[in-house]
């Protein structure tokens, strides 16, 4: 059996860059499908990041998934930097003007799906074989197979909204494809647990035992994070040794707060930096982590897939109802500037905060003195700030 459907936009990959990307082009009345090779439980399950941008915040209600976030996200107006158990507030609305908004990608995307199921969208889950096809042509074609029948779109544009591992990216051939990348010596080792935060604000803790960052999703549940062996096994990890790990880390002072329980999910991540160039072929465009990965240290993963969606709405709502296509034909480069700017941050944040194995005396000196210049320098902090924050979009 073989099905042909017809779009305008066919997307792949219902992660937030999907998601976010079907509901504004709907609200503008693009017609779009969306296709995903897991099924919403899955996609709904996954533990990710938890800051919003004021940008995102701003995206998310402008295309009307903003209610609950609204009722439920919690406005930071700071965020502390510590260095062996000194802490150093970065005031990030007294130096920016701006906050940032705790809101889990779990819940976002939750929020995204109940938008586009009511607007009766057309959705593919488990969708197998995904293939990409005539992407330089007028109309290319996404084929796969979906409950042992073969479907095909046609459609006027793909896209690549399909993460890192998705398939978007290698539709791209080897010799226009660039890629850059840094995968880092270590990884994260999160934990969720329905206690209240040590804190009120997130602190990013550096540590000689390695670095550790205390976030949360509510008033009664937090997350944590600790820098672990990139090869390390979660089923090394009890709770007891994580929670003395972490209040090891934090510091006496802080860790005199820490409410520590059962996990409810415990799980280790890679750290990687990594670009793809171009974000565009043909009539495919990549958005989010399909193209870009970012360490989470900076908290920019999530908010880069979504000023990336941002953009490409735009070029594509201008297409269709101007027939201007002076935006679709820069997206590439107007995103890349933008994303090396937040990768830079990451990877700087990254660096100051972590142990590297094979780091000198000296550059763990290196890494004391930049965080005794961040402490006594207003301008050094306005400058994590106003990256923390997201910069401008244009
Ligand atoms: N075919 C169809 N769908 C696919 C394929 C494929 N071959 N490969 C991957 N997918 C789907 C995944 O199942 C997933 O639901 O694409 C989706 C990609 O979602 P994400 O990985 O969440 O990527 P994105 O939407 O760009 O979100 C970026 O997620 O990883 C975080 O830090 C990141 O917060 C940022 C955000
Ligand atoms: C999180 O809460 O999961 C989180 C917060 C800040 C980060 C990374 C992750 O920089």
């Amino acid at each position: 059996m073989t099905k042909t459907v017809k779009t305008q936009v066919c997307i792949i990959g219902s992660g937030p860059s999907g998601l976010l990307l079907a509901q504004i082009l709907a609200n503008a009345g693009v017609d779009t499908v969306l296709i995903d090779r897991r099924d919403r439980a899955y996609i709904e399950g996954r533990i990710r990041a938890g800051v919003l941008e004021q940008v995102t915040v701003k995206a998310l209600e402008d295309a009307g998934v903003a209610d609950r976030l609204h009722r439920e996200g919690m406005p930071h107006d700071g965020v502390y930097l510590a260095f062996d158990g000194e802490r150093h507030r970065i005031d990030l609305k007294g130096l920016t003007g701006k906050t940032v908004t705790v809101y889990g990608q779990t819940e976002m995307t939750k929020d995204l799906f109940d938008a586009r199921t009511g607007a009766g969208q057309q959705f593919f889950f488990d969708a197998e074989d995904v293939t990409l096809n005539d992407l330089k042509a007028d109309q290319p074609h996404v084929a796969f197979m979906h409950g042992g029948e073969k479907v095909t779109v046609e459609c006027d544009y793909v896209a690549g909204c399909d993460g890192f591992h998705g398939v978007s990216r290698n539709a791209i051939p080897n010799d226009v494809l660039r890629t850059f990348e840094r995968v880092y010596p270590f990884g994260w080792l999160g934990v969720l647990v329905d206690k209240p935060p040590v804190n009120e604000e997130l602190i990013y803790a550096h540590h000689d035992r390695g670095f550790a960052l205390a976030s949360m999703r509510s008033p009664t549940r937090s997350r944590y994070y600790i820098q672990c062996d990139v090869n390390e096994k979660v089923s090394n990890w009890s709770d007891d040794r994580f929670w003395e790990e972490l209040s090891l880390r934090l510091g006496a002072e802080t860790a005199a707060n820490l409410q520590t329980g059962q996990s409810i999910e415990k799980s280790i991540a890679p750290l990687r930096s990594f670009v793809a160039e171009p974000m565009r072929y043909g009539n495919m465009f990549l958005a989010g982590d399909a193209a870009h990965i970012v360490p989470p240290t900076g908290a920019k993963g999530l908010n880069l897939a979504v000023t990336d969606v941002l953009m490409l709405s735009r070029g594509l709502i201008e297409h269709y109802s101007n027939g201007n296509d002076h935006y679709i034909d820069r997206y590439s480069q107007d995103v890349l500037a933008r994303v090396w700017k937040a990768e830079r941050f990451s990877w700087q944040l990254s660096t100051l905060m972590h142990q590297f194995p094979d780091y000198s005396p000296f550059e763990k000196r290196m890494q004391r003195a930049e965080f005794d210049y961040l402490r006594n320098s207003e301008a050094a902090s306005r400058s994590i700030a106003e990256n923390y924050v997201g910069l401008p979009m244009e």
